[in-house]
């Protein structure tokens, strides 16, 4: 697909989707987001891709945050339509979507650029990464979900801490908090966001999606439980479920289809 602000390439069943604004630090305009819209859900209804990589041009941000030239002549009702389509069209859609996302974080990861990475769900960082949310220091808060996911992922505490100050945290101390899953060097990033989902692809797609939707259930649904419950079942009537129990019957490796 040809985007104006994003390369998005499909390779042995992985999208790899690039933010392409290098010169504004790959902040996320209008534009922008309605691109990356457009590509969350294509990679939700595109059986060939097994898991999406999101990353940024070059190699000193991931994505510097909404892009704040656009937000200086903002009414509140337009700064809450701007939060809104953004959480249903992108950042939900992430964290909704049937494919594993994983947010291959190569630089500065701030306000709205966490905020992606957040949304994803699996985080690597690389060595040089900073990740913060300093929407305080332009009289804002974070408004694609921010104060949600990141108090979800590291606590309450921690989460306030690092908004109210907006002070930004190395890689490294976002490993110790449970920001992101690794810190790897910037030359390794993508390597090791292709071996996890190089690992996941080798699962049935079906109980990839249940795992998902009952684990983010944890989160966003009343109980939980009952999703886990509800997802466990229909898995019984898939056709890789009883391929994999077949594979093992016959000591052999599962040949899964997504059925
Ligand atoms: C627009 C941005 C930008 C942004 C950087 N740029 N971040 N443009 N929006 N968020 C542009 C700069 O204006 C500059 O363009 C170029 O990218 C390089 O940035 P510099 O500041 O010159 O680089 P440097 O000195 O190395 O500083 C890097 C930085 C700094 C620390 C990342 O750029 C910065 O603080 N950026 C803003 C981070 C931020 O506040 N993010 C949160 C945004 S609010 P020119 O043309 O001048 O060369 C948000 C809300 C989300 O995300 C919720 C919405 C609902």
């Amino acid at each position: 697909m040809a985007y104006q602000n994003l390369i998005s390439e499909l390779k042995d069943n992985i999208l790899y989707i690039t933010i392409n604004r290098e010169k504004a630090l790959n902040a996320l305009n209008k534009d922008t987001l309605a691109e990356l819209a457009d590509v969350v859900a294509f990679a939700g209804k595109t059986e060939e891709i097994r898991g999406v990589i999101i990353t940024g041009a070059g190699e000193k941000a991931f994505v510097a945050g909404a892009d704040i030239k656009e937000f200086s002549d903002y009414t509140g009702k337009q700064g809450e339509e701007l939060a809104r389509s953004g959480q249903d069209l992108v950042f939900n859609a992430i964290e909704n979507s049937k494919k594993p996302f994983i947010a291959a974080v190569n630089g500065f990861a701030l306000g709205g650029g966490l905020e992606l990475a957040m949304a994803c769900h699996i985080r690597i960082a690389s060595e040089n990464a900073k990740l913060g949310l300093p929407e305080v220091t332009l009289g804002l808060i974070p408004g694609y979900g921010g104060t949600q996911r990141l108090t979800q992922l590291v606590g309450k505490g921690k989460a306030i801490e690092m908004i109210i100050t907006a002070n930004m945290i190395t890689a490294v101390e976002a490993e110790k908090i449970g920001l992101v899953n690794y810190v790897v060097l910037q030359t390794d990033l993508i390597g090791k966001a292709e071996e996890i989902l190089n690992a996941i692809k080798q699962r049935a797609p079906l109980a990839v999606a249940a795992a998902i939707k009952s684990v983010i259930a944890s989160i966003n649904e009343t109980d939980g439980y009952d999703t886990e419950i509800k997802e466990f079942g229909k898995c019984f009537e898939t056709s890789d479920f009883k391929e994999g129990v077949t594979a093992f019957v016959e000591k052999r490796k599962a040949v899964f289809l997504g059925k």
